[in-house]
């Protein structure tokens, strides 16, 4: 991993994603707000993590840095090209996507080596047959596949393997960015550190830069260096991994470190159970929005919404950790 002295390749300033939904017959559309806020800087050769639970907008994030989808709200940019308004055409080959389940990402009637060479099929044109072919069993022994399995189709792989593939894929036309979202969620334990592995090996022959989504904090705290903790589509904790594992300010990140004991090796924390439900996305409570299920709220919780602020690290909360 190296330093932060190079420049930002990924920033995001206050970006945001509404999606309408509804407007039927019987109901009014409404407007989901899926994403609000959220601001980053994404180093080369660095992991920031990106950890919440289901619904709070990851997904949601990913889909917008990885130029799938545009943002609503606020300002992007990949290697130092604004990507708003869509400006995308040159930058999509920047970032590139890894999804939790390849079996769901792979063309299944392809062999590995035409899944490969789609993408310099379609974005170096130039490039000849043989040229593609050698990219590809390069790239497949670099991810740890046998180059000589290049005419095998996905179902002749085990899960690792196949992931193995998505990788490949992802990296075959050099993005500088991988953005994975819960890659190693589909997959055995056992499995699992052999993939975080290959990818942090990756990321340090490459000097990719990831945007690592994942609801497992034990996951998280094997690969990130930095951290951004959502909730209900907002940052509520962002900084320094160590730090934030070490000491997090928000009751939230406090209450999701003590539900994962793997995360705390000293075993230190004791277990908080989360009252109450996760509020719909559709009706996000004023004030805080993790106020509903706080042990700490106090009337002002409920009426303002605290911005992420403070020290050592940012947090969004009147009340946090000492
Ligand atoms: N295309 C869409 N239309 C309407 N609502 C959407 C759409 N995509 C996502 N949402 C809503 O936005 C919110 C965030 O969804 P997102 O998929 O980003 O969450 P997530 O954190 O990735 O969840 P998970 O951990 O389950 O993958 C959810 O309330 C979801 O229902
Ligand atoms: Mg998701």
């Amino acid at each position: 991993m190296t330093g932060t002295a190079s420049e930002p390749v990924v920033v995001a300033k206050a970006l945001g994603r509404d999606y309408s939904v509804g407007g039927g017959l019987f109901s009014r559309p409404a407007t989901v707000r899926a994403v609000a806020g959220t601001s980053f800087e994404l180093y080369p050769g660095r992991t920031l993590a990106v950890v919440g639970e289901s619904g709070c907008g990851k997904s949601t994030l990913a889909r917008m840095v990885t130029l799938i989808e545009e943002p609503t709200a606020g300002a992007l940019s990949i290697d130092g090209h604004a990507a708003i308004p869509a400006n995308w055409a040159g930058l999509r080959e920047s970032v590139q996507i890894v999804f939790q389940d390849p079996y769901g990402s792979l063309n299944l009637r392809q062999r590995v080596g035409a899944i490969l060479e789609e993408p310099l099929k379609i974005n170096r044109k130039d490039m000849s047959a043989s040229a593609r072919a050698e990219k590809a069993r390069e790239m497949m022994r670099l991810v740890g596949l046998r180059p000589e399995h290049y005419d095998r189709y996905p179902h002749m792989f085990s899960g690792g393997q196949r992931q193995r593939i998505a990788v490949a894929r992802a990296l075959m036309l050099e993005p500088k960015v991988l953005v994975l979202d819960e890659p190693v969620s589909a997959l055995d334990l056992s499995i699992q550190s052999q993939i975080l592995n290959l990818l942090l090996d990756l990321q340090e022959r490459l000097g990719l830069a990831y945007l690592f989504i994942s609801h497992d904090l034990s996951v998280v705290r094997h690969v990130a260096d930095d951290l951004i903790v959502m909730y209900l589509g907002r940052p509520v904790e962002t900084g320094p991994k160590d730090a934030v594992f070490a000491a997090p300010r928000h009751p939230y990140t406090k209450a999701l470190l003590s539900a994962t004991p793997s995360a705390d090796p000293a075993g230190r924390r004791e277990r908080i159970k989360l009252e109450g439900e996760l509020p719909s996305p559709l009706a996000v409570p004023p004030g805080c929005p993790f106020a509903p299920r706080c042990w700490k709220a106090q009337p002002r919780c409920r009426a303002e919404r605290p911005e992420l602020q403070g020290a050592p690290h940012p947090a969004a909360c009147f009340f946090p950790e000492a």
